[in-house]
């Protein structure tokens, strides 16, 4: 009997540590994660990063992110938003000296996302050097030999009158028309003109299972099962016109908890077809 008992807290020990690394292992590392996408508007190769979702952590180490960041070697760098979790303003310095530090690498292109929404936030972020907040506007860039047209909004709650052309004029043919939007909503912006579109919120939908993809998405539990419309929550989707980036990006909210969805950074490379 008590040789059971033994082998009983035998297993249980085991099972924990099995347990503690699998979930530092997913929720505690980094990835970089690089996709290639062609255009017949440029002959150079532009370098893009883009970080998400960081929901500013005392927990994960913040300068790994730098480096591997600066290890991309980026021409520009976009972040997608949710760079700390809502109510946390008190961090909000925190990753005002980040965004400091990403700007070092290469020019910050920046949107706000459902959490880092405060004023506080946004003043500080538009006082900084090289780093700009697209906030319903645009900046035309020249990368090499390459012209982009960089959008960017703000908007996480769509209302049933939102129309993206009573914000902007139709994107110029001859540049690259990027939009940075912190959610992946194609239905609100996908026929507007973009080129490319970035975005991130999902967090890959957290645990990600075997054919069932991820657990959760735009309110729904196992949305291949309980979800009619298109799922977008984790890397490239091809539309008509359009191609859409999602990141799954870095941080959690509002529990670390993540499963075969390891934090990452991308790299995304555009070139010539
Ligand atoms: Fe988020």
């Amino acid at each position: 009997m008590k040789k059971k008992k033994r082998l009983i807290k035998f297993f249980c020990l085991i099972l924990a540590v099995v347990v503690l690394a699998v979930w530092s292992y997913d929720n505690l590392t980094l990835k970089t994660v690089e996709t290639t996408l062609t255009t017949e508007k440029t002959e150079d190769e532009i370098r893009i990063a883009l970080v998400s979702d960081l929901h500013y952590s005392y927990f994960y180490d913040n300068d790994k992110v730098i480096r591997s960041i600066k290890d991309t070697n980026p021409d520009i760098i976009f972040v997608l938003g949710d760079m700390y979790s809502r109510g946390m303003t008190g961090r909000i310095d925190k990753v005002i000296g980040f965004l400091e530090e990403l700007s070092e690498i290469a020019d910050v292109y920046a949107v706000t996302g459902d959490h880092d929404y405060d004023d506080e936030y946004k003043q500080k972020v538009t006082e900084l050097k090289n780093v700009y907040l697209l906030d319903y506007i645009y900046r035309d860039v020249v990368i090499k030999d390459t012209k982009l047209r960089i959008y960017g909004i703000n908007n996480v709650y769509f209302t049933d009158t939102f129309d993206l052309h009573n914000e902007f004029e139709t994107p110029p043919e001859d540049r690259i028309n990027i939009l940075l939007s912190h959610i992946p909503s194609m239905p609100h912006y996908g026929d507007f003109g973009f080129d490319y579109i970035f975005s991130g919120d999902t967090h890959g939908g957290m645990i990600r299972l075997p054919w069932f993809g991820g657990l959760y998405y735009n309110g729904h539990i196992l949305p291949k099962i309980t979800y009619n419309g298109t799922i977008t929550d984790k890397g490239l989707y091809e539309f008509e016109n359009t191609s859409l980036y999602v990141t799954s990006g870095i941080g959690n909210y509002p529990i670390p908890l993540r499963f075969n969805n390891r934090p990452e950074i991308c790299l995304i490379k555009i070139k010539g077809e």
